[in-house]
This record gives structure tokens, C-alpha cells and sequence, in this order.
């Protein structure tokens, strides 16, 4: 694997690939690598022939220092697992080779901005637009993948492609899971055995859900998964939301495809997932 730090060293390299006539597939990631991740590399190599994966804690997403701060950065075990699914090309740049200071930016990403996620974490979309929109420049690829983990970021990205018009074909992946249903998330090494144990509430809740959907009971379900989910000990929920998948507001029985959104801070790690209940 080619190991990049510095974004012209990047671009000249790809540059050489490109004009050899290669399709380049871009995984843009936080590190922490876990098969989630990985699995978005394998779908990159089934839709390409140049994978390239960055990893880079991107400060401006962050809304808690602190978050910032103990966000977890094992980038020699990170190297190894992306060499053992033979990734071509890592970008690992620092926060002074991404940012020339203080830089201003704003993109419209109309309501997404203020719901769910972006509610609680105010900027922080703005912020992943602006790594993202920075990165796509850099890498220029063909085909971006995400992974529906992030189902809201998913939706914003695809929104600053369409609005920006930028030459980028985005792909969503399906959530990796733990054998017992647990999402995978960088953030699960912050969890106790115990926390581990009370989170397994959220996927299930998710699967009973999309069990009993009806677009006919959507806000009995949303209570039914509310009640679940505050008898849990150690979790507290953010917010379970049946929503319309496009707009991520709330479903009603008009919408067309439907989703189940759920955050919630397990002792003391915020996670979310999310289950398509019917397209
Ligand atoms: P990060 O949280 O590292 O995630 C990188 C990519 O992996 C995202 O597209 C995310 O949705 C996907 N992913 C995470 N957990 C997954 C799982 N269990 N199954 C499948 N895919 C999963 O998302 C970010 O980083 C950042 O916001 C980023 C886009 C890199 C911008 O900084």
C-alpha cells in the first residue's frame, strides 16, 4: 500500500493512474478501522481498480472538545488491517496539510441541517461537508463510498454533490453488525462489558420495529420503541424517529420509503443506528 501525507504527493500519483486509465474509489474514514470500514473497501475494490482510503480526525466536524480529544487514533493497527484487504493508496494527512487556519465555510443543506443528528450536533454537518468537499478535491474520484451508519450523512453528502455538481458517483454500503446486532462504530472501545450489554437495546428495538411496520401504527411503534428503550438501565435516549427516508422528517402514511433512526448515550458513549423499514 502507498502511504500519503501530503495532498500534492497524492494528487501527482493519482494523476499518473488516472491518465493510465484507472477508476479510482475513494473511502474517506476517521481511522479506528473496523470491519465496517473494511467492508466499504471491498465494495470499493468490486467498483474500481484504484482504492483509496483516507483516514483523518477531522476537527471542525467535532462539536465536544473532549469528544475530539479521547476520539481513538491507532493508525499502526489502522496501516495493518488496510494492507490484509490489500487497499491501494492511504491518505493520512495532518490537521495543518487539510487546513490553512481559520477557513470559513458554509453550504445550504436546507433542513438536514436542524434535524436529528444536526440538532444535537450543531456545525457538525458543515463540518463533514467541508472535509468531504475538500477531500473529494484532492482524491477526485469516481465513485465515493459511505455506509448507511450514517444514514444522515449519507443524505447531506449527496446533497453538496447535487448542489456543487461535482463529478462523483456516491455508493451506500450496509451496516456492519457485531454477531449479536451491535452496530459497529469506532466508538464501541468506550464502552464497558456492561454498556456493550444495555446497548444491544438499539438494534433490537431497530429489528422489532421493522418487525411490526405499518405505515398505519407509526406512532404507537415510535412509543412502543421509546418505552423500550428508557426501561434500558445506562442508556439515554437522544430521539427514535420513524422518518421519511428521503427527507428525514417524521413518516407519515404518505411516505414512500421509511426508516427508524435512533440515537442514544450508552454510560458514556453516544451511538446511533438506524434499519430501512420498507422501500
Ligand atoms: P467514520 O466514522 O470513520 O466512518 C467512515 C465511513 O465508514 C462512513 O461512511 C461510515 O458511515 C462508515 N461506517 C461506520 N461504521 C460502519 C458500519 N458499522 N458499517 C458500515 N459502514 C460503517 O463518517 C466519518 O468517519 C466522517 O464523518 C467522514 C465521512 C470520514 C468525514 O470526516
Amino acid at each position: 500500500m502507498k502511504n500519503f501525507t501530503k495532498k500534492a504527493e497524492l494528487q501527482q500519483y493519482l494523476a499518473t493512474l488516472r491518465a493510465g486509465g484507472a477508476i479510482v474509489t475513494f473511502v474517506p474514514t476517521m481511522g479506528a478501522l473496523h470491519p465496517g470500514h473494511l467492508s466499504l473497501i471491498k465494495q470499493a475494490q468490486q467498483l474500481g481498480n484504484v482504492v483509496v482510503c483516507s483516514i483523518f480526525v477531522n476537527p471542525t466536524q467535532f462539536n465536544d472538545t473532549k469528544d475530539l480529544e479521547i476520539y481513538p487514533r491507532p493508525i499502526l493497527e489502522d496501516i495493518k488491517k488496510l494492507e490484509q484487504v490489500n487497499c491501494d493508496i492511504l491518505f493520512n494527512p495532518d490537521v495543518d496539510e487539510m487546513y490553512a487556519g481559520n477557513e470559513s465555510w458554509h453550504l445550504d443543506i436546507g433542513e438536514l441541517e436542524g434535524l436529528l443528528e444536526g440538532k444535537f450536533r450543531p456545525g457538525h454537518y458543515q463540518g463533514v461537508t467541508q472535509v468531504v468537499y475538500k477531500l473529494f478535491t484532492i482524491v477526485k474520484p469516481d465513485i465515493a463510498l459511505f455506509g448507511q451508519k450514517d444514514y444522515q450523512q449519507f443524505l447531506v453528502i449527496s446533497r453538496m454533490v447535487s448542489l456543487l455538481n461535482l463529478p462523483v458517483k456516491l455508493v451506500m454500503c450496509p451496516i456492519a453488525r457485531d454477531a449479536d446486532g451491535l452496530a459497529l462504530s469506532s466508538r464501541n472501545i468506550h464502552l464497558t462489558p456492561a454498556d456493550r450489554q444495555h446497548a444491544l437495546i438499539l438494534s433490537k428495538t431497530l429489528n422489532s420495529i421493522k418487525q411490526q411496520f405499518s405505515p398505519d401504527h407509526i406512532d404507537q411503534l415510535q412509543q412502543q420503541a421509546v418505552t423500550a428503550i428508557n426501561k434500558e438501565p445506562g442508556v439515554t435516549l437522544g430521539y427514535f424517529e420513524i422518518a421519511d427516508a428521503e427527507t428525514l422528517h417524521p413518516a407519515s402514511k404518505s411516505t414512500k420509503k421509511f426508516i427508524a433512526l435512533v440515537a442514544a448515550t450508552v454510560g458514556k458513549t453516544r451511538l446511533i443506528d438506524n434499519v430501512v423499514l420498507k422501500d
